[in-house]
C-alpha cells in the first residue's frame, strides 16, 4: 500500500497529563514542550479500544481558534494517519466550535474528536492550551476512558507520526495521502446551520428579529462563536453585521478573557446599561440600549442572557426555557426531563415539579447529562425522540440535540420563547418581563456566585479541611439541626457524592453543601478547569416564594457572610474578596 512513511519515535513520559473536567489543560508553554502533545495524542489513540477503538474510522479535529492549535491541529492529522485513522475532517482554519464538533461526529458516524480548546480560558503564550476528546457520542470521554488516558501517559515510550505534507487548512476540500487516508477541510458552520434549522423556527425568530422595537445584539469575545454567530444570526435571521460584536476569531482573543460573564464580558455588560453586578447603570438612557444581548466563550458552547439592563443568571434561564419549552420546534412534542448540576440553583426543580417532568440533579461537568440523554429508558422518551434540557450555573445550557452544551441554541431559545410570547402590533415583551413573571409563578432563587481565582492550593486544601472538620462534627453531633445566627438553622450538610442511576458509577467528592432548613444553602467547591494554584467557588442561594425584586446582593448578604465565616475563607487565603462575582 503506497502512502506517506510512518515513523516511530522514542519519548518520555510528562507528569500531569491527568484530563480534568473537560480535557486536559495547561499553560501553552507547557503544550509546547517537545512531544508533549504527540505523547497525549498517542496514549489517546493507545487507549481507545473495543468500541472506541479509531482504526479505519472518521475523526472529527477542530478547535477555538486559540494560538498554537493551527500547530497541533497538524500533528493530530499526521499522528491519526500513522494510527490507521482513514479520514479526518477538520475544520477550516482548524476552527470548530465545540457544539458543531458534537453535532459532526453524531451525524457523520466518526468514532470520536479531538478539541484544541481551553474553552473559556485566555490564550496566548503565556495563557493556556487545551485537548480534549469526544467518544462516538459527540460527548465528553467518560471517566474510564480520561483515566486510561492518563495511565497511558505514565508509561509511554513512543509514539507514531507520519511524514506528511502540511495539509492547507484555508481550503475546503478533501485530499488523499495514499490508499487509505484522507484530510476533508470543511466550513463547520454549514452542518451546523441545518441542525439549528431542525431545533428551531428560524422563519419564526426572524420575523420577531424584523420588529422596529427589538434590538439584539451578540458577541462572540474573539472565539470560535463569530463565525457560526454570523452564520446564524446575520445569514439567517437578518441581524444586520454591526450587531454581531467581536466576531473575528483572534489567537489571543484579543486579550481578552473569553468567559461570558458579568465580569469578563465587560464590553457587553456596559453596551446592554448594566454593571459588573449586574445591576442598572446609573444615568444611562434605557431608549439608547439594545434589548437583548448575549456572549459565548472561546469554544462558543457557554452562554449569558442579558435583557435591557437585566441580567439572567444561568439557572434562572434553564428554568425559563423549561417552562417555555412549548415554543421551540425540538421539545414540541412534550419536554419530559431536565437536569443541572449540583451548583446550580433549584430554579428548575420547581418546574420540573409544576409540569411533571422527570429531573436530575448531576455533578457539575456536562458529561454526567450526556449518560441521560443517552438513556432512553431512564428519562421515558420515545426511541428517536428523547428531549432532555440541561443547563448549569456556569453559563451552560443544552439539549439532547448534541452532546455538549450550546451557546448559540440557548440564545435561539430566548428568542423563540420572545418570539412566541409576542403579537406583532402589541407592546414589546421583553426579557425582563419574561423573568419576572417566572418569579411571580414560581417564586425565586436568589443566587450568586464568588470565585476565588489562582488561589496557592495548599491555602485551598486548609480551607476544604476545615468544612470536612464542620461536616464531621455535624455527623458526630447526629446530625441535629444548629442555629448558625442570622435567622438560619443548619439543616444539613455533606460532600455531594453522585450515583449514576445508569451506569452505577460513583462519583464522590463533588462538592461541599450547607443546607438551611429554609431551603436555603451554600455550597464550596474546588473548580476542575484552571490551569494554574486553586479557584475555590463559593455557590450561595435562597429562595422566596413572593419577594421577589429585592438586589440579589442585599438578599444575599448574610448568607454570604455565614459562609465566609464558616469557611474563615478570607482568612486563610488572605484575600479580601472574590475575583469574579457572577
Ligand atoms: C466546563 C464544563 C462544564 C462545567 C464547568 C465547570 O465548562 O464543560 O460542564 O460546569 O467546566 O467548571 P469549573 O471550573 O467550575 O470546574
Ligand atoms: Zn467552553
Amino acid at each position: 500500500m503506497g502512502g506517506p512513511d510512518v515513523k516511530t519515535v522514542s519519548t518520555k513520559p510528562y507528569e500531569g497529563q491527568k484530563p480534568g473536567t473537560s480535557g486536559l489543560r495547561k499553560k501553552t508553554k507547557t503544550f509546547m514542550q517537545e512531544n508533549f502533545v504527540e505523547n497525549f495524542v498517542q496514549s489517546t489513540f493507545d487507549a481507545l479500544d473495543g468500541d472506541a477503538d479509531t482504526t479505519g474510522e472518521l475523526l472529527v479535529l477542530g478547535g477555538d481558534g486559540r494560538y498554537f492549535n493551527k500547530d497541533m491541529t497538524q500533528t493530530i492529522i499526521r499522528m491519526a494517519y500513522a494510527n490507521g485513522v482513514a479520514k479526518v475532517l477538520v475544520g477550516q482554519h482548524g476552527l470548530i466550535s465545540t457544539p458543531a464538533v458534537s453535532h459532526l461526529v453524531r451525524s457523520k458516524g466518526a468514532a470520536g474528536a479531538f478539541i484544541l480548546t481551553a474553552s473559556h480560558n485566555p490564550a496566548g503564550p503565556n495563557e493556556d492550551c487545551g485537548i480534549k476528546y469526544n467518544s462516538r457520542n459527540g460527548g465528553p470521554a467518560p471517566e474510564s476512558v480520561t483515566s486510561a488516558i492518563y495511565e497511558r501517559t505514565k508509561t509511554i515510550s513512543e509514539y507514531r507520526i507520519a511524514d506528511l505534507p502540511e495539509v492547507d487548512l484555508a481550503e475546503i476540500g478533501e485530499t488523499k495521502f495514499g490508499d487509505s487516508f484522507s484530510v476533508e477541510v470543511i466550513d463547520a458552520t454549514e452542518t451546523y446551520a441545518q441542525l439549528m434549522d431542525e431545533v428551531f423556527d428560524l422563519g419564526e425568530i426572524k420575523d420577531f428579529l424584523s420588529r422596529d422595537d427589538f434590538v439584539f445584539t451578540y458577541d462572540a469575545m474573539h472565539g470560535v462563536a463569530g463565525p457560526f454567530a454570523k452564520r446564524i444570526f446575520h445569514e439567517e435571521l437578518g441581524v444586520p453585521l454591526e450587531q454581531l460584536l467581536n466576531c473575528e476569531p483572534l489567537e489571543d482573543f484579543g486579550g481578552g478573557h473569553p468567559d461570558p460573564n458579568l465580569t469578563y464580558a465587560h464590553d457587553l455588560v456596559e453596551c446592554m446599561g448594566l454593571d459588573q453586578k449586574g445591576m442598572p447603570l446609573k444615568g444611562v438612557d434605557p431608549e439608547s440600549l439594545p434589548d437583548f444581548g448575549a456572549a459565548a466563550d472561546g469554544d462558543a458552547d457557554r452562554n449569558m442572557i442579558l435583557g435591557k439592563q437585566f441580567f439572567v443568571t444561568p439557572s434562572d434561564s434553564l428554568a425559563v426555557i423549561a417552562n417555555n419549552a412549548e415554543c421551540i420546534k425540538y421539545f414540541k412534542d412534550g419536554l419530559k426531563t431536565v437536569a443541572r448540576s449540583m451548583p446550580t440553583s433549584g430554579a428548575a426543580d420547581r418546574v420540573a415539579e409544576e409540569k411533571d417532568m422527570k429531573f436530575f440533579e448531576t455533578p457539575t461537568g456536562w458529561k454526567y447529562f450526556g449518560n441521560l440523554m443517552d438513556a432512553k429508558e431512564l428519562t421515558g422518551g420515545k426511541k428517536d425522540y428523547n428531549p432532555v434540557l440541561c443547563g448549569e450555573e456556569s453559563f451552560g445550557t443544552g439539549s439532547s440535540h448534541i452532546r455538549e452544551k450550546d451557546g448559540i441554541f440557548a440564545v435561539l431559545c430566548w428568542l423563540n420563547i420572545l418570539a412566541a410570547k409576542n403579537e406583532p402590533s402589541a407592546p414589546l415583551v421583553t426579557v425582563e418581563d419574561v423573568v419576572r413573571e417566572h418569579w411571580d409563578t414560581f417564586g425565586r432563587n436568589y443566587y450568586t456566585r464568588y470565585d476565588y481565582e489562582n488561589v496557592d492550593a495548599d491555602l485551598a486544601q486548609k480551607v476544604m479541611s476545615r468544612l470536612n472538620g464542620i461536616i464531621f462534627m455535624f455527623e458526630v453531633s447526629n446530625r441535629a439541626p444548629v442555629d448558625i445566627g442570622a435567622g438560619f438553622t443548619l439543616a444539613n450538610c455533606d460532600e455531594f457524592e453522585f450515583h449514576d442511576e445508569v451506569d452505577g458509577s460513583v462519583s464522590p467528592h463533588q462538592g461541599w453543601r450547607f443546607l438551611m432548613e429554609d431551603g436555603s444553602r451554600f455550597v464550596f467547591r474546588l473548580s476542575g478547569t484552571g490551569s494554574v494554584g486553586a479557584t475555590i467557588r463559593l455557590y450561595i442561594e435562597r429562595y422566596s416564594k413572593d419577594d421577589t425584586s429585592q438586589e440579589t446582593a442585599s438578599a444575599l448578604e448574610s448568607l454570604v457572610q455565614l459562609a465566609l465565616d464558616f469557611s474563615d475563607l478570607h482568612a486563610i487565603t488572605g484575600r479580601e474578596g472574590p475575583t469574579v462575582i457572577t
